[in-house]
Order: structure tokens, then C-alpha cells, then sequence
């Protein structure tokens, strides 16, 4: 049995289901598993107690969260020298074509910013969260959402996430622990 931090950073909440979802798939193999946001890092927290890490972000306006990248400056070395995995959460991921290709930009841009080189990346697609948007950032995200081929029923939200591409990923990554 191994233990496994899985670390977040989200906005709305998406990235979170995932990384819970990629937790229950880690746990359903028979290890120990930490789900812990990366804005509530404890202060007696150390990375050296793990086996192995998959740390999942979000975009928002081009970039994701900044604590999620000084997390990953701070265990530069250790996050170097155990199995590791990165999943970038993202609009643009659920696009096809240019769209995908910006979001697996900003991923691979991330990752070269903090000189981290996990054996295993993902885009994934997440949510328009339309319900849990104030009026202008509703407004800013239908727009966004018409030019990238999203929904525009501000009604409800949309979901694109592939849940059964993050158990494959979730699997890449522990063929990597487990191998
Ligand atoms: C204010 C805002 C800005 C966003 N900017 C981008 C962006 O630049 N590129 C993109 O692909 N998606 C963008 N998105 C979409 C989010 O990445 C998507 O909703 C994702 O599911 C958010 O995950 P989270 O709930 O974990 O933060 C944006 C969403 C919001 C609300």
C-alpha cells in the first residue's frame, strides 16, 4: 500500500469532483489517499510523507490557480523524484481541434514555468458552472463559451468532463506507482 496525495485547485468546484473521482480510483487499488485543496495546505504539511502525488488545476483567464503553481515551485525536487501525474481542468479542453490545442498549451506552459516533468499530464474537460456565476462573469462566459462552440443556455450548467478519461489517466498513474 502506498500513500498518495491528490491536490487541488479550483474556482467553481469541478476540479474537485475530479480529483475525488481520481481519490475513489487510487483507494479502489488499496492505498492510503489525501484529498486536500491547495489553498489549505496544513502548516506542519510535508510532502516527503508521500509516495506519489497527482495534482489537478483549473483555467481561469489563461492560467491556473496561483497557489497550485507555488505549491509546485516550493516541492520542486521531491515532486521530481516520485511518481507524479497533472491534470488541467478547462473549457477549452472540451473543444476540439485549436481549442484543445490551447488548452494542452497552457498545460505543457505550466509544467515548463515550474520545472516540473510528470510522467503522466491530461487535459480534461470541465464545466460551464453558468448557476454559480454572478451576472457579469455570466455574461463574459457566454460569450466565451459561443466563440469556443460551448453552450450558451444560461439556464443550467453544462458539464463536458470524460469521467472515464480521468479513471484512464487515474490508471496511467498507477502503473507508474505501482510498477
Ligand atoms: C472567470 C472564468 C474564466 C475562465 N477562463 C478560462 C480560460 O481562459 N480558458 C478555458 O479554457 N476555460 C476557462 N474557464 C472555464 C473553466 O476552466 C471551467 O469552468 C472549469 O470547469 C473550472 O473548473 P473549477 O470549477 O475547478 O475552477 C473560465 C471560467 C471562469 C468562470
Amino acid at each position: 500500500m502506498a500513500f498518495v496525495l491528490v491536490l487541488y485547485g479550483t474556482g467553481e468546484g469541478q476540479t474537485e469532483r475530479i480529483a475525488g473521482h481520481v481519490a475513489d480510483v487510487i483507494r479502489e487499488h488499496g492505498h492510503d489517499v489525501t484529498l486536500l485543496h491547495g489553498d489549505r495546505i496544513p502548516a506542519d504539511f510535508s510532502l516527503a510523507a508521500y509516495d506519489g502525488i497527482v495534482v489537478g488545476a483549473s483555467i481561469h483567464l489563461g492560467r491556473h490557480q496561483r497557489y497550485i503553481r507555488e505549491f509546485a515551485v516550493e516541492n520542486s525536487a521531491l515532486l521530481e523524484a516520485m511518481p507524479s501525474a497533472f491534470f488541467s481542468v478547462s473549457l477549452s479542453a472540451a473543444g476540439r481541434g485549436t481549442q484543445r490545442e490551447k488548452a494542452r498549451a497552457v498545460l505543457e506552459g505550466f509544467l515548463e514555468e515550474v520545472g516540473w516533468h510528470p510522467e503522466v499530464r491530461a487535459v480534461v474537460p470541465g464545466t460551464l458552472a453558468y448557476g454559480q456565476y454572478g451576472p457579469m462573469k455570466r455574461f463574459v462566459m457566454k460569450l466565451i463559451a459561443r466563440r469556443a462552440g460551448g453552450a450558451t443556455d444560461t439556464s443550467r450548467d453544462h458539464e463536458y468532463t470524460d469521467w472515464e478519461g480521468v479513471t484512464r489517466f487515474t490508471e496511467a498513474f498507477l502503473e507508474r506507482l505501482e510498477g
